[in-house]
This record gives C-alpha cells, sequence and structure tokens, in this order.
C-alpha cells in the first residue's frame, strides 16, 4: 500500500530532468499592475510593452497624473485615451503556445472627460478560453464643479466568473444616452491572477 501512493511522486521527480524544453510547469502569478515603473515620455503616444506583467494590451497607454484626477497608486495609470481597449493573456512562447488564462480581481478606473462629464458607463466584454463572452456594466459617476480633491477613481472587484479569461474588452458611453464620452478609459491597481496549465 505504501509503495503504491509513493509512485506518483517517483514519476514526477524523475520526469523534470529529462527534457526540460519540454516540460511544461503549471503556474499561477498574481500581479498588481501599477504602471508607475513603465517609461512615459511627451508627446506620446507611450504604448504598454507587451507584455506587461503577463498581459498584452491593445490601445491602452502609459499615462501620467496631470493635476485631474489622480492614479489610485503613484503618478501613472493606463489609459484607453479613445474609450475603448483590451487587455489579453500573451500568446508568445518560445516552443509552443502557453495554454494562459488570467483571473480578474479588481482595479480602479474613472473615466475621464473633464468637468462637467455625464455619468459614465464602462461596458466589459471577458472572452473566455471555453464558453461564451460574460458582460459587465460599470457605472463611474458625473463630475461637476467641485473642489480638485474630490475626484478620485474608483474600485471594484471581480467575482469567480471574472476567471479563465482569454482577453477582455472594455467600451466607455455616455450612461444616459449611449453617447460618446469623448474622453478616456483609465485604470490604476489592476489585480490579477494569470494561470498556466499544460
Ligand atoms: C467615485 O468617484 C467619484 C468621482 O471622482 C467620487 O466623488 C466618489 O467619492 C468615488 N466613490 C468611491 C466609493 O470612491
Ligand atoms: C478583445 O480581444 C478579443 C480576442 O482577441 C476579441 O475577440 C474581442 O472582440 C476584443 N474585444 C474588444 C472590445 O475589443
Amino acid at each position: 500500500m505504501k509503495f503504491i501512493t509513493l509512485l506518483p511522486l517517483l514519476s514526477v521527480a524523475f520526469a523534470s530532468p529529462l527534457d526540460e524544453r519540454d516540460y511544461c510547469r503549471p503556474s499561477r502569478k498574481t500581479y498588481v499592475a501599477k504602471y508607475d515603473d513603465l517609461p512615459f515620455v511627451e508627446p506620446g503616444p507611450n504604448p504598454i510593452p507587451n507584455p506587461y506583467n503577463g498581459l498584452t494590451y491593445t490601445t491602452f497607454q502609459v499615462d501620467q497624473y496631470d493635476g485631474f484626477i489622480p492614479p489610485t497608486s503613484g503618478n501613472q495609470w493606463t489609459m484607453a485615451f479613445g474609450g475603448s481597449g483590451n487587455i489579453s493573456v500573451t500568446w508568445l512562447n518560445i516552443r509552443s503556445p502557453a495554454k494562459e488564462t488570467y483571473a480578474l480581481e479588481s482595479f480602479s478606473f474613472a473615466c475621464v472627460s473633464g468637468v462637467p462629464q455625464p455619468e459614465c458607463a464602462i461596458s466589459m466584454w471577458g472572452f473566455k478560453s471555453s464558453g461564451k463572452p460574460i458582460k459587465r456594466v460599470i457605472k463611474f459617476p458625473a463630475l461637476g464643479p467641485a473642489p480638485i480633491d474630490a475626484y478620485v477613481m474608483n474600485r471594484t472587484t471581480f467575482g469567480r466568473e471574472w476567471s479563465d479569461l482569454k482577453s477582455v474588452g472594455f467600451s466607455i458611453a455616455r450612461a444616459d444616452n449611449g453617447g460618446d464620452m469623448f474622453g478616456g478609459l483609465a485604470l490604476d491597481d489592476v489585480k490579477y491572477t494569470v494561470k498556466k496549465s499544460c
């Protein structure tokens, strides 16, 4: 009985050194992307270097505090200037496509159009490695004249259904009539776990 339960352990121990190149280790790594370590030059654009902390960004750029809404941490956040963008797990891998997905846990967000700006509806689509896309709409409040320190990012968390993701797409619109916000979508302190299976 003892001998039988030991067998799986032994096979793992012998398998790994045989061919390091073809051997895939399942892994799981949690990141909080803050964008403060990324170069920012003016004039831009300042695209996020891909991959960044395990993810590939489309449209999102590095952007720096300009005196309006402060980033949650540091003085940089990521901004999709047209209000739409996409954050995916990278497909880049030297030998074979990595079977990677990610679970989104939380982020800070703001719609950035200026003052006044209408209430903003941020639509999010989660594209999973299996199954149909999931959708969520998050609101960012209307901004009127106020002391400058009244403008802050909001923060939200995501449930277990926001896992097994290949990519997450974003788009912003006026909450009242679906019209153009004429602004950008800012994210900061994006927390997620990248999972690699074999
Ligand atoms: C959300 O953002 C608005 C505008 O910046 C701010 O007034 C409000 O206090 C924020 N809410 C939270 C819970 O942070
Ligand atoms: C995001 O990327 C995925 C995968 O490439 C694509 O299917 C989806 O249409 C994109 N979504 C948006 C909102 O750009």
